[in-house]
């Protein structure tokens, strides 16, 4: 059976009944359809690189020619040392199995499309330009130490950094308003050209110019922008040199093998950093832009690449390439401040009135104000046409509640009696930007709304005026210094530590396209991965480019960073090391000390290979004896799964204070010039922590000298991962207990049921995963085969109960339908990610062979994470009811 692993477009997070899901028709998943990446071994020898290699892929065209596989080169990978091999589409499917076993081959991995790098929030400055913004704008600069490297002259010079990204619209002035030797961005490469979506012919074209999306532009922006625009922002390191791998189109996904591409182009054009806002949900390592990625860094090249921007969905959701293993992901945090502009009140005495725009609203005139209900608790402000009784608008300032209906709604029907400028003022819902459509409007805080519709009802004279420079304003972020919550959280399944660092990432000020208004304010884990690429241009050009400082830079961000808390409530714990990763990027310390420390990560691993002595070293390269005091500042124990059940919680993960106990070998140590001391750190498990709710333990042993903070961070799990439920196997997204088989229009299959594969008579299997599985597989069995399972056996079936206990011996079966490697789990959102449906379009098995006519179950199994593939203890499984394949003797395998 051809199988197509597809996610529900359209299902539901709340509980419904399957028959509901009756007009759901599979839809690409993130795996593309038929493409695969394989990986060659490197030709033996060293001479003559090229030959061997091109001889190396020859042989694989070869061998799949001889045995008939029907295949088109997409894409070669020839770098000895990174990645050889070659991205091919297959006729069939199937045929991946042939590849396998074919000489040469290491390994085969399926194309994965990466979702285009969405801001989490995006806004645009529209509006003039105001030559007055405060220098200190770049309050991410303050807060990392950047501004004190760029006091001492140091800006990047001569380091190279490569933007795998939308492109960058070279011709901003403050991105050097030109393309190629001599200017800012040097060069660059446009992979797949403006029309691209993932799905469509890359158009490749030398210009990788973005004047369509954006993101890459501001990314740009972070790392290179000049000083000296109307903003006053600059890069982190604004002397760097940009070179511009354009791997998405203006809209759309990007499959893995133009990201693969484009990283090795940045290798063989000797980019120093290369840097990638980009990603998808995924948990594990073991993707080919996170292998590349990994093996880059090896090489002392530095890779940063995006956390991403699932923090919603929970623990262990780390994003690929982001979990890359030798690589730095970056983690987000909230920008203290925000950039916005104060209004000015007359008439009456009040205080400027901040409105949430980066830009002032164009408006030159002093107006006065309008309120379009004087009671300051209405719930659905202007929501409905406004009364006759509204005199005309045009001249006014209208003040509008928040709430019931769009902002684009009231202010449409604010137009429609003529007004042209509104403030909306807030309900309770959080002071923020918000999407007016092409009006001219801003939020403001719910106190000033008040204010105004109160003066308003009392028959004061209250105008605004709208000053055009002068009036920005830094306004403090609620949640300025913390952890951004949109920032996924880690461990990967396998129980590496991502993210690695946190940069300033939420509220973030940098260029964008000048079609699309030159500036704007974007938030995501996107805008935090070129601050660090940022910095490590100024560590290549601090202390130069080689692969030593290269290999020891996670490791020094690591060990430098900035310990952040949880929320900014007095007592609460720090925040999880799996969500901040080692902490916020101090890059003045990273570059100017002499103490290196190392490792900077201490892993622990789960309760079942559990390594609970570590030793890390304390070196001091300076020139004078420093004491080092050593303890342990543990962090908010992540509770990852909801308790009592097999889900995982919703992010901001619940944290409790059950913290991990470690015994150090010293609590002092001196340490002089030249010499190299070692600690041992002995890392107990909390001793309360309930296992069956995963229990991430993480935190800090400080090591504090006279003038500077360092600290290595150490995470572990106070549970087995073996013990995890993968399959749901329960009834709550659904109503009914998953798995299950329906027919294409959604209807359970409770009892057996033919098929006769001719169109739409086939049938499909509904799994959700609970947690990542390393190996999802499904067979077809013999109908009275009497198979041991472990979730929720049917008793309504006409065969034979299951039993329970078993080994593998006893399984027995006809043949595999699917097999997949390194599944990620699902969410409980309504976009997609909830729920696995595998569709069987054509009667045959994995391998291309036919299925006979006859009856059949299907044997579903899931590898527990850390579980043993031969031993089949260690998977989870279930069995469908009865199908029966009926392929009436004339039809043919079409599909
Ligand atoms: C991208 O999408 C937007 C709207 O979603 C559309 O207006 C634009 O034409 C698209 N661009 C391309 C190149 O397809
Ligand atoms: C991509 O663009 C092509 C046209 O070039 C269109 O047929 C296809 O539906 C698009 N795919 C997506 C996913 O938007
Ligand atoms: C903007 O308004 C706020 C609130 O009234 C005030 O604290 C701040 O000083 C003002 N800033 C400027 C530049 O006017
Ligand atoms: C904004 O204006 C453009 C062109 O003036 C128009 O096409 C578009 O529909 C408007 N959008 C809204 C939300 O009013
Ligand atoms: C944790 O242990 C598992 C099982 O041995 C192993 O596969 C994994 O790589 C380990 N993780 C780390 C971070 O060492
Ligand atoms: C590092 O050592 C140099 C040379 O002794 C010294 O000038 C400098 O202040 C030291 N840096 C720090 C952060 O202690
Ligand atoms: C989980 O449930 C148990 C039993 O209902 C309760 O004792 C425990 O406090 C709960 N734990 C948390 C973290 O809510
Ligand atoms: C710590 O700072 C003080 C004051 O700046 C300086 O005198 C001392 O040398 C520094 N110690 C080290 C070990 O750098
Ligand atoms: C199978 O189930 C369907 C729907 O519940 C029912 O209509 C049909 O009669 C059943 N068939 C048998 C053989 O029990």
């Amino acid at each position: 059976m051809l199988v197509t692993l597809a996610l529900v477009a359209s299902a539901l997070a709340a509980k419904i009944p399957v028959s509901s899901l009756q007009n759901i028709r599979s839809t690409p998943g993130n795996v593309a359809p038929n493409r695969f990446i394989v990986e060659l071994s490197a030709p033996l020898g060293n001479t003559k690189r090229d030959i061997l290699s091109r001889e190396t892929h020859e042989l694989l065209y070869n061998h799949m020619r001889k045995r008939s596989v029907s295949f088109q080169v997409d894409r070669e990978f020839n770098s000895p040392g990174v990645f050889i091999g070659a991205a091919v589409t297959l006729r069939d499917a199937n045929d991946r199995n042939e590849l396998a076993s074919m000489p040469g081959v290491q390994a085969i991995r399926p194309v994965i499309m990466v979702q285009p790098p969405q801001p989490v929030s995006s806004h645009v400055v529209t509006g003039v330009t105001d030559p007055a913004i405060p220098a200190d704008t770049e309050s991410t600069h303050i807060i990392t130490g950047v501004d004190k490297l760029h006091a001492q002259g140091i800006i990047g010079k001569g380091v190279k950094v490569g933007i795998i990204d939308t492109g960058i619209d070279w011709t901003h002035p403050d991105l050097g308003g030109g393309i190629g030797p001599g200017f800012k961005i040097i060069g660059g490469f446009d992979f797949v050209g403006d029309a691209f979506n993932g799905t469509n012919t890359p158009m490749p074209d030398p210009d990788p110019l973005d004047q369509c999306n954006g993101h890459g532009t501001h990314v740009a922006g972070i790392i290179g922008a000049n000083p000296g625009n109307a903003f006053k922002i600059s890069g982190v390191a604004f002397n760097a040199s940009l070179t511009a791998y354009r791997i998405f189109g203006c809209n759309g996904t990007t499959p893995d093998d133009i990201i693969v591409e484009a990283l090795l182009r940045g290798v063989s054009d000797g980019q120093d950093i290369l840097t990638m806002s980009l990603g998808g949900p995924d948990g594990w390592t073991e993707g080919t832009a996170s292998v590349v990625s990994s093996r880059i860094s090896d090489m002392g090249k530095i890779v940063t690449i995006a956390a991403g921007n699932d923090g919603a969905d929970g623990m262990f959701f780390t994003s690929g390439p982001g979990n890359a293993i030798d690589s730095i992901s970056v983690a987000s945090l909230d920008n203290t401040v925000i950039p916005l502009q104060n209004a000015t009140v007359l008439g009456v005495q009040h205080d400027p009135i901040t409105y949430f725009d980066a830009l002032p609203l164009p408006v030159i005139d002093t107006l006065p104000i309008f309120a379009t209900s004087t009671d300051t608790t209405v719930a659905d402000d202007a929501c409905d046409t406004l009364p006759d009784s509204t005199p005309d608008l045009s001249r006014f300032v209208v003040i509008v509640r928040r709430g019931t209906c769009t902002f684009v709604q009231k202010l449409t029907n604010i137009a429609a009696k003529g007004g042209n400028i509104s403030l909306i003022y807030d309900d309770g819902s959080g002071f923020e930007d918000i999407d007016v459509g092409n009006f001219t409007s801003a939020l403001i805080q719910a106190a000033d709304g008040e204010f105004l519709v109160n003066e308003f009802a009392s028959g004061a004279n209250v105008s605004l005026s709208f000053p055009q420079t002068g009036a920005s304003t830094q306004f403090p972020d609620p949640t300025g210094g913390l952890i951004s919550s949109f920032t996924s959280y880690g461990p990967t399944n396998d129980m590496f530590f991502k993210p690695a660092i946190t940069a300033p990432g939420g509220n973030i000020l940098s260029t964008f396209p000048v079609p699309l208004g030159s500036f704007a304010v974007l938030s995501g884990t996107s805008m935090a991965t070129p601050f660090i690429a940022g910095v490590s241009a100024l560590l290549f050009g601090v202390k130069g480019n080689s692969a030593e400082v290269g290999r020891g830079a996670r490791n020094l961000f690591e060990t430098t960073a900035q310990l952040v808390p949880s929320s900014l409530t007095d007592g609460d714990p720090l925040q999880t090391a799996a969500q901040q990763g080692a902490g916020l990027v101090n890059a003045f310390q990273a570059l100017t000390t002499n103490i290196t420390i190392q490792p900077g990560e201490l892993l622990t691993n789960d309760t079942a290979n559990f390594v609970s002595l570590h030793t890390f070293t304390i070196k001091n390269t300076g020139t004078q004896a420093e004491l080092f005091k050593i303890s342990h500042v543990p962090a908010g124990t992540a509770l990852s799964l909801q308790n009592g059940t097999s889900f995982f919680a919703d992010g901001p993960v619940p944290l409790s204070t059950d913290f991990a106990t470690i015994t150090l070998s010293e609590s002092s140590v001196t340490v002089h010039p030249g010499q190299t001391q070692e600690i041992t750190a002995h890392i107990t498990p909390p001793s309360s922590a309930d296992p069956s709710i995963l229990p991430v333990f993480s935190g800090f042993i400080q090591i504090v000298s006279a003038n500077e903070t360092f600290h290595v961070t150490y995470l572990g799990v106070a549970a087995s991962l073996k013990d995890v439920q993968v399959v749901d196997d329960t009834n709550v997204f659904f109503g009914i207990d998953l798995p299950v088989l329906t027919d294409p229009a959604g209807d359970l299959l409770t009892n057996a049921t033919n098929f006769t594969f001719v169109g739409e008579d086939v049938p499909q299997l509904l799994v959700r995963l609970d947690f990542g599985t390393p190996l999802l597989r499904a067979d077809l069995v013999d109908p009275n085969e009497n198979i041991p399972t472990t979730l929720n056996k049917r008793s309504t079936m006409s065969f034979p109960q299951d039993v329970a206990g078993g080994t593998s011996a006893q399984i027995k079966t006809i043949g595999p339908l699917f097999e997949l490697d390194f599944q990620p789990r699902n969410t409980d959102e309504n976009d997609g990610t909830e729920l696995n449906v595998f569709e069987f379009d054509t009667p045959t098995f994995a391998n291309g062979s036919t299925i006979p006519n006859g009856l059949y179950k299907v044997l579903l199994r899931a590898l527990k994470v850390t579980g043993d593939p031969t031993n089949e203890a260690d998977f989870e499984s279930w069995l469908s009811p009865i199908i029966g394949v009926v392929v009436p003797s004339n039809a043919s395998d079409s599909t």
